[in-house]
């Protein structure tokens, strides 16, 4: 369950909403008075596809979800944007309104975002409320540092959606991967021509990067070594930047050796220009009409082939012959399974948010249906350390 507040950053729930639903989590929200004059409540309910719940003693609401009735429904309920007017209620155990009643009413986990200007955070009043909170086990997530809507800078921004969505998994921890490695790579690789120009793909990032967070969530240590991409680092996963494919190559096999599961989630360039000019090459210049190119190496070929090598998940993404080429694949990579995906569907793959895999592996195959990438993500997780841990149990026999 969602709780939204009055403060301006009550617009950055609205995405939280999208990404709690990406989690394949229900998401109902509950908004406060002066929630309702920064956002309307129809916004998050196009969002979350439920009503929006609003008033304590509203005899429509109470007939259909009673205020109890919510606060046994929720698993968690995360209250974002937090005002230091709803932490001091919190405190002082108020309950005038839906939310801070729900509040009252609940047993399972509350978590808060704060968000507010600097000198309120800083304010000992609001430094006191946050202290008693958290001595009850209320989760304090947040603040951050940086620009405020009010033009002031420092502590007091409410965190960003993604990173909420992160901390509140963490509390629903699947512990299927507690105790394993994982190293994953995500993104396009940048192979460059001269100072302003590369070769690139369209690989964004966002699956490798779902994988990482799905890995972590389901209790993994995971490292994420990732080509250039937009997307914030996701928290508790140590992140190693790359550029190029030989870059890639380079880090992943520095720690490829002390991983237990390797997942190739990366886009890997498969040809880089032979030669790499340090001026930038101008129109006129005769002699470059055409770019030599020059094969990389296999970066998952070569972990497979490694003496003490990982449990190795592949990608394959394919515009024709998906289930060939990706069988294919399996084989010639030696690997333990291959994750395949159309290139060509629409609202899947690259740049989207959604897609859908169908995994293979020596002895069967799987289809995972379309779905937001995180949730695929943690399919895809699970389904990993079943066969990970049936590996293991096989070798340890
Ligand atoms: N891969 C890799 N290193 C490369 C190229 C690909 O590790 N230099 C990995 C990818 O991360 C992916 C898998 O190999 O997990 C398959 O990548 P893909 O590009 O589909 O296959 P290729 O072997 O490059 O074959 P093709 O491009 O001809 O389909």
């Amino acid at each position: 369950m969602l709780g939204v507040t009055g403060g301006i950053a009550a617009y950055k729930s609205a995405d939280l909403v999208r990404r709690l639903k990406d989690t394949g989590a229900e998401v109902r929200v509950v908004m406060t008075a002066a929630a309702t004059r920064f956002v309307t409540p129809l916004t998050f309910q196009a969002l979350s596809g439920n009503r929006v719940h609003t008033q304590l003693l509203d005899s429509e609401s109470e007939a259909g979800m009673s205020h109890i009735d919510l606060a046994r429904w929720a698993d968690a309920l995360l209250i974002a944007p937090a005002s230091a007017n709803f932490l001091a209620r919190l405190t002082y155990g108020l309950a005038d309104d839906l939310l801070s009643t729900l509040a009252l009413a609940t047993d399972v986990p509350i978590a808060v975002a704060p968000a507010m200007n600097q000198q309120m955070w800083a304010n000992p009043a609001t430094q006191h409320n946050v202290q008693t909170l958290r001595q009850r086990d209320v989760l304090i997530y947040g603040p951050g540092q940086g620009s405020q809507a009010c033009g002031e800078e420092g502590m007091g921004r409410m965190l960003e959606p993604i990173q909420l969505v992160e901390q509140l998994s963490s509390l629903f921890e699947t512990g299927s991967m507690q105790g394993v490695k994982i190293l994953v790579n995500a993104g396009p690789t940048y192979e460059d021509i001269d100072p302003v120009r590369f070769i690139g793909n369209r690989s964004s990032g966002k699956m490798g990067y779902a994988i990482a967070m799905a890995a972590k969530e389901a209790g993994a240590e995971v490292t994420l070594i990732s080509g250039p991409t937009s997307l914030p680092p996701p928290e508790k996963v140590e992140c190693i930047n790359v550029r190029s494919a030989r870059q890639m190559y380079d880090a992943v096999i520095s720690q490829a050796g002390g991983c237990d599961i390797f997942i190739a989630a990366a886009a890997v360039a498969d040809f880089r220009p032979k030669h790499y000019e340090s001026q930038k090459i101008k129109k006129q210049s005769s002699p470059l009409k055409t770019i030599e190119l020059e094969q990389t190496d296999d970066i998952l070929t070569a972990v497979s082939g490694l003496k003490k090598r990982p449990f190795c998940v592949g990608f394959a993404a394919e515009s024709d012959h998906l289930d060939r080429y990706a069988q294919d694949k399996l084989k010639s990579k030696k690997l333990d399974m291959i994750a395949a995906n159309w290139i060509n569907k629409k609202n899947s793959g690259f740049e989207s948010d959604h897609n859908a895999l169908t995994l293979y592996w020596q002895t069967g195959q799987l289809d995972l249906p379309h779905a937001p990438k995180l949730q695929l993500a943690q399919n895809l997780i699970s389904f990993i350390a079943e066969k990970y841990h049936a590996q293991h149990r096989v070798k340890n026999s």
